[in-house]
């Protein structure tokens, strides 16, 4: 079934702000509810802007995800992908040797305002980026006729926790200024009642897969954890389906190897740019740490995971998506 429609039209959505229900512990930012969803007030104030003034391209690829989940990677891989014939990645000047990944493929919902003259200057095919769940999407996106397809990247919720965690502590303004401290006990429990970022996770994740049941031509959905055990047969996937599927000779002059070997973790984090660059959004560097499977056993105790693990579990049920 597609997701449910929106509870409130995104048009009186100033209005309505300040009465929906407000969280104030969480990183990086002050969360509001709204439709399901915990997401930061200033994204939903853009949300009626972005759904009347953003113009999409059928040729549009939109990069989906609930923060922390590989998104930096996917925007990275898509880009490489989807540019190679413009930008060899054998290139030494390719643009991830002096651009954040974030900087390639930007979110239409951080900035609207800044950002939407410099998303309609970048030529076809785009690439294209949100944290949105896919219920707050423009129709113009998502609609039947509109032709842009989606790749989501979701990853285990116990990684996104504990990487979040890390992640906000060290870069959010209210947790450098000492506002909050922001424990991992109080992560865990605000993570478990949904109360993160764009949160609950397993929610942003579930619709994206229900939509990726129902439109696999359109919403192709991508697991971290398997494109780190299998990159090229993922990368191949995400190539095909964006419509740039690698030809033989591509494949055998090592074009396929060289896009997953300068996208991956080390190659990314060991470049200039990415030690000491900011990009548009925040620092460069705070995106690339372990990348690695099941670093939330070094945080978590056994009890945390299970409660975590249990919640998922129940909300997933019955809809063949498993972590
Ligand atoms: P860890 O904190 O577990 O290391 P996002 O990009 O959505 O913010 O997700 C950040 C997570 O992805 C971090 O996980 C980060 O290290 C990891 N990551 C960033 N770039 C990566 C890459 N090129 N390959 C694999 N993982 C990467």
């Amino acid at each position: 079934a597609p997701p449910p429609p929106l509870a409130m039209p995104h048009s009186n959505m100033i209005e309505i702000l300040p009465s929906l229900p407000l969280e104030t512990r969480s990183l990086p930012l002050d969360l509001r509810c709204y439709n399901g969803f915990w997401v930061p007030e200033r994204i939903l104030r853009a949300i009626p802007d972005i759904h009347a003034g953003f113009e999409t391209r059928p040729s549009d690829i939109f990069l989906a995800s609930s923060p922390k989940s590989g998104t930096t990677w996917l925007k990275a891989l898509a880009f490489t992908t989807l540019n190679r014939a413009t930008y060899s990645p054998f290139d030494a000047g390719h643009p991830l040797r002096r651009c954040n990944p974030h900087d390639c493929a930007k979110f239409i919902e951080v900035h609207f305002d800044g950002v939407k003259d410099e998303l309609e200057a970048i030529p076809s095919p785009r690439v294209l980026s949100t944290h949105l769940p896919y219920s707050m999407l423009p129709e113009r996106v998502t609609g039947e006729d509109s032709g842009c397809r989606i790749v989501y990247i979701c990853r285990n919720p116990k990684d996104v926790l504990v990487s979040g965690w890390l992640h906000f502590k060290k870069v959010s303004p209210k947790s450098v200024m000492g506002v909050q401290s922001f424990t991992l006990q109080e992560a865990f429990e605000l993570f478990c009642q949904g109360r993160s970022l764009n949160g609950p996770q397993w929610q942003h994740v579930l619709q994206y897969w229900e939509e990726s049941l129902r439109r696999p031509n359109k919403v192709l959905f991508l697991k971290y954890e398997e494109i780190l055990c299998e990159p090229v047969v993922n990368l191949k996937k995400l190539a095909k389906f964006m419509g740039c599927a690698f030809e033989e000779e591509e494949e055998k002059g090592g074009v396929v190897d060289a896009i997953v070997e300068l996208c991956s973790l080390p190659t990314l984090k060991d470049m200039e740019v990415n030690k000491s660059g900011h990009n548009y959004l925040t620092k460069n560097d705070g995106f690339f740490r372990k990348g690695v499977i099941g670093d939330w056993r070094n945080h978590l105790t056994p009890d945390m995971a299970e409660k975590l693990d249990k919640i998922v579990e129940e909300a997933l049920q019955g809809s063949g998506l498993s972590f």
